[in-house]
């Protein structure tokens, strides 16, 4: 069992091993019903932790004038999405002086339940423009740390002003890397986790609750 440091413990909401709630207790898509072990972070509870994030990161940052989201895809488009509104939300309600602009980058590491060890940048747009700029990058979760540990060598190379990190997710497994990120929503389990943009080989990532894959779904859906 991988125990959560004071740091981590002090910026995130953590969900402790063995926690989930009964699929019984929510709706649950009948293409999925038969494929989830536990409901481990409903849809509220996301969005709740979510916004309070945004007015962490802009509290963070007063000095910037402009800050350029990147959502790293596909995993982190729903966070992103909501996480973007709340700031905009709480830029416009406390009159901040700031733009935001939301830039998109994918990368994938992952197939079936394991990640390959590579990290392949695919979709990739012009990042020449992240010169000079303030970054945060938007993850939907960081396990071992090596896909944003590699993220983050390829943005440095573009000389921005200053790049941070925001992930909903930061899974306690002891193949972590150690790499830790400036702002996280919770700290979960080490089991693998779908839904709310994760996905296990594409699928779930339309689940709005984050939930567990049981072993029918890991063989269900195997490529
Ligand atoms: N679930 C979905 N995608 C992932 C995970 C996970 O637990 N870890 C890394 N990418
Ligand atoms: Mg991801």
């Amino acid at each position: 069992m991988v125990t959560v440091s004071d740091e981590i413990r002090k910026k995130c909401l953590v969900i402790p091993d063995g926690s989930g709630y009964d699929t019984s207790l929510f709706t649950i898509p009948v293409k999925y019903a038969d494929f989830l072990k536990s409901i481990l972070i409903p849809n509220g509870l996301v969005k709740d932790r979510t916004h309070k994030l945004a007015v962490d990161i802009l509290s963070s940052v007063p000095n910037t004038k402009s800050l350029v989201v990147l959502c790293v895809l596909k995993g982190g488009y729903k966070f992103c999405s909501e996480l973007v509104d709340a700031m905009e939300r709480y830029i416009c309600s406390c009159e901040i002086n700031m733009s935001i602009k939301v830039e998109f980058i994918r990368l994938k590491s992952y197939h079936n339940v394991s990640s390959t060890g590579e990290v392949e940048v695919i979709g990739l747009s012009n990042l020449s423009h992240l010169t000079g700029k303030d970054i945060l990058i938007v993850e939907d979760i960081i396990d071992t740390g090596k896909t944003m540990t590699k993220a983050l060598e390829l943005i440095k190379q573009y000389n921005p002003n200053s790049v941070q990190c925001a992930s909903l997710l930061l899974k306690r497994t002891d193949k972590s890397c150690g790499y830790v990120p400036e702002f996280i929503g919770f700290s979960c389990p080490d089991e693998f986790v779908l839904g709310y943009g994760l996905d296990y080989n594409e699928f779930f990532r339309d689940f709005p609750h984050i939930g567990v894959i049981n072993e029918e779904g890991i063989k269900q859906f195997a490529v």
